[in-house]
């Protein structure tokens, strides 16, 4: 086995192929794209998506052992093991639309992999996808006329984007799905045996195909419903005295439900949490489980919930009216060192925003390309400085947990701003109480706000 190949050069299949070459200096690691200019950023010292180490990875092994190219023909010919690593949006048509994954892009790397082998391979599914999905896949790939034997894996990945480096060189596990049949465990022994260059052995988890599909589903499902369930209890903490950190910690100390993932925020973005549940809920539907699917679409509905309660707050704290006054995003990516912003909560926060009429600027340390795009047609101003950002606003809203927030001098932010001033902390990563002696009015999430008037 020396040659891997993985289609769909994204923010998985970049990162995850840059460390199996780094870990793996004797396999030949190439990633493929229909997208020509990603493929021409990866060549160059602006590599498409900012993630942190990324950049040291690849400088170590681009050209060496890892390569990128848009000849996705002539690469699936040479490759032992293929990853596929497209993306596989919500359908926005059809039966399903707004649910169910759009697996035309996965169909049709599948036919282009059958047209262009000419012996047996293994295919590894990346992205997360349908339960079932890697069974249709295998199908489409052994209807081939000339014989060739696919075996399809299922090895979903579970690095979150901003510790993506850490989290492929450590997992808390790697999982691999695959047929109960001969060939299937010959093939999943191949793909441990790339793991097994830098992964313990116990935290490789060998499981049928189904089983790491619906893991992956439900792992995220899981995830995104923790920060619901603190979401809600922020809600509450707003109407009563509580205050949703403390209570966060008190829970959070019993070691059965543990301190990660209990942060109350504005809202959980990203490309997959939403996308993930709402597969889980049409699967759902598909097996006839109302209640299942009613259960697990709660949490996205909770979510949206958060970000319309964070936008009506801002209005009813502005006294009923945020038209034409300037209102500063700080932050717009979905989360921390990243500058990717799909499903962000900023997006709708802007647009929301803009429906009342405010004049709304956004700030943020490497997503502004990406908000160019979300916002693209709508009046708002990006500007990188946060004190440029700031000045003459009447209000910020924190929509990013960036460090660099937390460190900024508002004193100097407060002076150049109208007043009354005010703060409205998304992420709660600021220090209210020091913002408030300042002269803001402070509005945290799941906490009293802090009112000079
Ligand atoms: C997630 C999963 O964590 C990862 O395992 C999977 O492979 C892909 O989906 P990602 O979306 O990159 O990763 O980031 P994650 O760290 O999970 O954050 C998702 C969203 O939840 C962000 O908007 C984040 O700000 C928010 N969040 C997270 C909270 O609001 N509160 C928290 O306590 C944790
Ligand atoms: P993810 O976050 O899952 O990695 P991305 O959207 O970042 O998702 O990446 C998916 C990549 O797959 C994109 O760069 C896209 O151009 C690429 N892609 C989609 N369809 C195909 C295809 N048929 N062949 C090759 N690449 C594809």
């Amino acid at each position: 086995m020396n040659s891997i190949l993985c289609i769909g050069a994204g923010y998985v299949g970049g990162p995850t192929m840059a460390v199996i070459a780094d870990q793996c200096p004797h396999l030949r690691v190439c990633v493929v794209d229909i997208n020509a200019d990603r493929i021409s950023a990866w060549n160059s010292d602006s590599l498409p998506i900012y993630e942190p180490e990324l950049d040291e990875v690849v400088k170590r092994t681009r050209g060496r052992n890892l390569f990128f190219s848009t000849d996705i023909d002539g690469e699936i010919r040479k490759a032992d093991i293929i990853f596929v690593s497209v993306n596989t949006p919500t359908k926005t048509f059809g039966h399903g639309a707004g649910m169910a994954s759009d697996l035309q892009y996965w169909e049709k790397t599948a036919r282009q992999i059958l047209a262009n082998s000419d012996r047996s391979k293994i295919i590894v599914e990346k992205s997360t996808l349908p339960v079932r999905t890697a069974a249709a896949m295998e199908r489409i790939l052994n209807s081939g006329e000339n014989g060739i034997q696919f075996q399809v894996l299922s090895n979903p990945e579970f690095l979150a984007e901003g510790t993506a480096i850490q989290d492929l060189i450590n997992p808390d596990r790697v999982l691999i799905g695959g047929q109960e049949t001969e060939q299937g465990r010959n093939a999943v022994q191949a793909l441990v045996d790339i793991y097994a260059n830098w992964v313990a052995d116990e935290k490789i988890l060998r499981t049928n195909v189904w089983s790491a599909e619906l893991s992956k589903l439900a792992a995220n499902a899981f995830l995104a419903q923790r920060i619901s369930s603190i979401n809600a209890i922020s809600a509450l903490c707003e109407a009563t005295e509580a205050d949703v950190d403390e209570v966060s910690r008190a829970i959070g100390l019993d070691s059965r439900i543990g301190p990660k993932f209990l942060k109350a925020s504005v809202g959980f973005g990203g490309s997959c949490f939403k996308k993930d549940i709402l597969n889980l809920v049409y699967l759902c539907g598909h097996y006839g489980l109302k209640e299942v699917a009613d259960y697990w679409h709660q949490v996205v509905a909770m979510n949206d919930f958060q970000t319309d309660r964070f936008v009506d707050n801002i209005l009813k704290q502005m006294f009923n009216t945020v038209a034409g006054k300037k209102i500063t995003l700080f932050g717009f990516a979905f989360k921390a060192n990243t500058g990717d912003t799909r499903e962000s909560p900023a997006i709708k926060v802007a647009k929301n925003l803009l429906t009342e009429q405010a004049c709304v600027w956004v700030s943020d340390p490497k997503a502004l390309n990406n908000a160019k795009q979300d916002l693209r047609d709508l009046a708002v101003h990006l500007e990188s400085d946060p004190y440029v950002a700031a000045t003459g606003s009447h209000a910020i809203a924190v929509m990013t947990e960036w460090q660099t927030y937390r460190t900024l001098d508002y004193q100097r932010i407060y002076d150049s701003m109208e007043k009354p001033a005010f703060i409205f902390d998304g992420r709660n990563i600021l220090n209210h109480r020091e913002l408030f002696n300042l002269g803001f009015n402070v509005f945290p999430i799941g906490k009293p706000g802090l009112t000079h008037f």
